[in-house]
């Protein structure tokens, strides 16, 4: 099989594209994506409260997120780069109390889990948009802030109907899998043609023992049921294949490739590195790369996670515009090996946190001043909503984001802000 160049695809995509949205026309249901490993948001709880309560007043650093005198993280940092989160279409409902916070504080935005294939596109011949097209209408009503659609091709949270097939053992054929994937990425990508800026086509291909791609054992079936297209002796053609397609279906969409690890495991960022210079010397539309950056109050290194920043920012030499993003941020207040379910966030915790935070955010902001650095997203604004409570222990109490449970600025929010505040904002926790 050759790879679809653009003049023998465009009629097979007008085509596709006009039977698809017949099929979500007629067959649109309700979307139920949920992530089982995230807890409740609280934002349907929430009031509609755009003023400083009377409980802070006078308080100078514990103030609501939605705060009028809390600084705005997207104007603290406007010089350096784009502020964003993870969030739900039901935490951008008008009158929410998330949907101030949203507009208040970021300018790019992820939804968490709702534009997954498996919630789009749960089976074959059905389409349901109903969760991203809302997403879309927060974009449409807020043209300053940027969207990120999250995501195309994935091992995970994809619809297990797309691996099954007529080829052996019942697995789909590298033909029916390439020609879901190019039905998906038509669909999607070309519905929301210059209303998402940015697409992870590609999301975490590659392997945890750091010798390539994440094949069959480590639950990929990318690889290998794809196989080698081109014949050039290796298997990143369905990724190839999938930054191909999505270029055409949105020529300015800028495209992502997205992995985890990638800041503290350099034979992962070795492996990484390797296949996208190899993908793009051979001209594959790759815009960016994303560092998804869960880490930990303690690993890796500020200077690692640097490190490798700069490393992948010597892809530039083979495309000069290639961007950088921090997609998934998020700092656990747990080693990756400790089971305890809690953690008493005692002042020097809250402390420790903060200049985490601070840390890493002063590196952020001289990678954006060498150019290499676009973006930062957290994954997610507040510590209830953290997937982070319920991986890798399930039923844990996790505090790795900027606000806390009640959407109260933690010591860490002023440690992304100024950290000469730092210790002011710790003492107001006693
Ligand atoms: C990965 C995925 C995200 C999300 C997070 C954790 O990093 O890319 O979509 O599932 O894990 O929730």
């Amino acid at each position: 099989m050759r790879f679809i160049k653009p003049a023998t695809a465009a009629l097979a995509i007008a085509m596709l594209l006009t039977a698809c949205n017949t099929v979500q026309a007629t067959e649109t249901t309700t979307t139920t994506a949920a992530n089982v490993t995230t807890t409740a948001a609280p934002a349907e709880t929430q009031p509609a409260v755009t003023t400083l309560s009377d409980k802070f007043a006078g308080k100078t650093y514990r103030l609501p997120a939605y705060a009028e005198t809390l600084p705005n993280l997207k104007d603290v940092l406007a010089e350096n780069f784009l502020i964003g989160t993870a969030i739900n279409t039901d935490q951008l409902r008008e009158g929410t109390t998330s949907l101030d916070i949203a507009l208040k504080h970021y300018n790019i935005f992820t939804t968490e889990n709702e534009m997954k294939p498996a919630y789009v596109n749960p089976e074959e011949g059905v389409f349901d948009f109903t969760a991203p097209d809302k997403f879309i209408e927060f974009g449409e009503a807020n043209p300053d802030v940027a969207l990120r659609g999250h995501t195309l091709v994935w091992h995970s949270q994809a619809p297990q109907w797309w691996f099954q097939g007529s080829g052996d053992g019942g697995l789909a054929t590298s033909e029916e899998l390439v020609a879901r994937m190019t039905e998906y990425i038509n669909t999607t990508v070309g519905r929301y043609k210059g209303k998402i800026k940015y697409w992870d086509v590609v999301n975490e291909a590659f392997s945890d023992s750091g010798n390539g791609l994440r094949a069959m054992n480590e639950g990929s079936f990318w690889p290998d049921i794809v196989g080698d297209l081109d014949g050039d002796g290796d298997k990143y053609d369905f990724m190839e294949q999938a930054f191909y397609i999505a270029r055409e279906a949105d020529p300015d969409a800028k495209l992502i490739i997205n992995d985890y690890s990638l800041e503290q495991d350099p034979k992962k960022l070795n492996a990484f590195y390797d296949a996208v210079k190899s993908m793009l010397e051979q001209g594959v539309p790759i815009d960016g790369v994303g560092i998804q950056a869960h880490i930990q109050l303690e690993w890796p290194s500020v200077l690692n996670f640097k490190m490798a920043i700069e490393k992948l920012a010597t892809l530039k030499e083979i495309n000069p515009d290639l961007i950088i993003q921090i997609t998934e941020l998020d700092v656990s207040m747990f080693a990756w090996n400790d089971q305890s379910l809690t953690i008493e966030m005692t002042p020097e915790n809250e402390k420790k946190l903060a200049v985490r935070y601070a840390d890493l955010f002063d590196m952020f902001r001289e990678e954006a001043a060498k150019g290499n650095l676009e973006a930062v997203i957290m994954w997610g604004y507040n510590d209830g909503m953290s997937w982070l409570n319920g991986y890798p222990v399930g039923g844990r109490v996790n505090h790795p984001l900027l606000f806390d449970r009640d959407l109260i600025a933690k010591p860490a929010f002023w440690g992304v802000v100024d950290r000469t505040q730092i210790d002011a904002a710790v003492a107001e926790t006693l």
